[in-house]
């Protein structure tokens, strides 16, 4: 691992590790090193449960979607068993692709040389292998470790003994009446951005820039866990500004969370926002040096979703979700395109961190008990 000696240094970190008050950012290498981005891969991705979606989104037997996560392209699929199952997107026989994009299909077919595999992943078909102690059995498509939580799906290499259910416990009790179990997904949309990842998480959790950006108000720390940090915004309960067209309020919330928005950071590269009527959530996943791969996601609760007008009503819900994440991309490539400059060597960029950081300081933290595990 060429790390330029960063993860073999703790005193640059020093100061990461300090109480808020007192506390640096992360040194801007931690952001374009080669040796810190590949112990990212390592020790925190493949080590953590990422969200990858929800279980509404493939409903049905058959279907699937292949996805990109830190450690390469994932194929999710849902058997005839009902199961929704990860697999590495990778034919056992040479190693082709399996899928692209979703859809719906009664066995995955290798383009290659035809191997087929049955929706539990199973391979089913060889053409023309009789080699000697051949097994079909013994290349079944690679598995993946896979939980949920309301609703959404985390997937892994060699995830935490603790599951997103237990992790995440306070999280269920304060968002309990948003119900997101409950919810369906009507937006998706991907794209690929010219940033490292970890400046998507702390966008999405840098409340210091309320009152320099527009739309934005105070927020405070609502919750905290192991696995991930919640703020709250009073008085800012819908997703819109008042719009004779919003969706009605999530049915059976509470009346703080009428009033109230809801930030959460789902460590390591998930934000999910919860708002009076419907959940959205940003995740990120690297994508070689300096850039990263997000997903952003939407949900409502599944009585919005069939009523008759729901069309019209959630388009300008759609036009905010991409507007924003416009807005935000163009913010992450400045910040990527800072960080590699000149002026951000050395300690360089690792400034104080404002009182509402407090998340980005947690965020931080919780990075570099992982990354530097077994590195000094
Ligand atoms: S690489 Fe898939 S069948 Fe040969």
């Amino acid at each position: 691992m060429t790390d330029g000696g960063l993860l073999s240094d703790p005193e640059r970190f020093t100061q990461v590790r300090s109480p808020l008050g007192r506390a640096r950012g992360l040194p801007a290498e931690c952001y374009t090193d080669p040796g810190f981005r590949a112990a990212e891969l390592s020790r925190v991705f493949a080590a953590s449960w990422n969200l990858v979606g929800r279980l509404d989104e493939l409903p049905t037997p058959g279907d699937y979607r292949a996805i990109h996560t830190a450690f390469g392209s994932v194929l999710l699929l849902r058997g005839e068993d009902g199961v929704l199952r990860a697999f590495a997107n990778t034919c056992r026989h040479r190693g082709t692709r399996l899928a692209e994009g979703a859809g719906n299909a009664a066995a995955l077919v290798c383009l290659r040389h035809g191997w087929t595999y049955g929706l539990d992943g199973r391979l089913t078909a060889a053409p023309g292998i009789a080699a000697h102690g051949f097994t079909p059995g013994d290349y079944g498509l690679t598995a993946l470790p896979t939980a949920h939580w309301q609703g959404f799906l985390f997937i892994g290499i060699e995830p935490p003994a603790e599951d997103p259910e237990t992790a995440f416990h306070d999280l269920s009790a304060l968002l309990g009446s948003h119900r997101l179990g409950q919810m369906v997904c009507v937006h998706r949309v991907e794209r690929r951005i010219a940033c490292d990842w970890k400046l998507a998480v702390e966008n999405g959790v840098e409340e210091y820039r309320a009152g320099t950006a527009p739309n934005t108000t105070r927020a405070r720390l609502a919750s905290l866990g192991p696995a991930y940090g919640a703020m709250v915004q009073d008085g800012v309960g819908a997703a819109l500004a008042e719009d004779a067209m919003a969706l009605p309020p999530i049915p059976g919330l509470s009346a703080p969370g009428r009033r109230a928005s809801y930030v959460a950071a789902l460590f390591p590269s998930t934000i999910l926002h919860c708002t009076r009527d419907c959940a959205w959530w940003l995740s990120a996943q690297p994508d070689g040096p300096g850039a990263c791969r997000v997903t952003l996601g939407a949900c409502v609760p599944a009585s919005s979703a069939t009523e008759a007008d729901f069309e019209a009503r959630i388009a300008p819900y759609r036009r905010r979700w991409d507007a924003a994440l416009e807005a935000d991309v163009a913010i992450m490539e400045k910040r990527q395109a800072g960080l590699s400059g000149c002026g951000a060597g050395g300690s360089g960029a690792g400034g104080p961190f404002a009182p509402s950081e407090i998340l980005v300081h947690r965020f931080a933290n919780w990075l570099l008990d992982r990354v530097l595990v077994g590195s000094a």
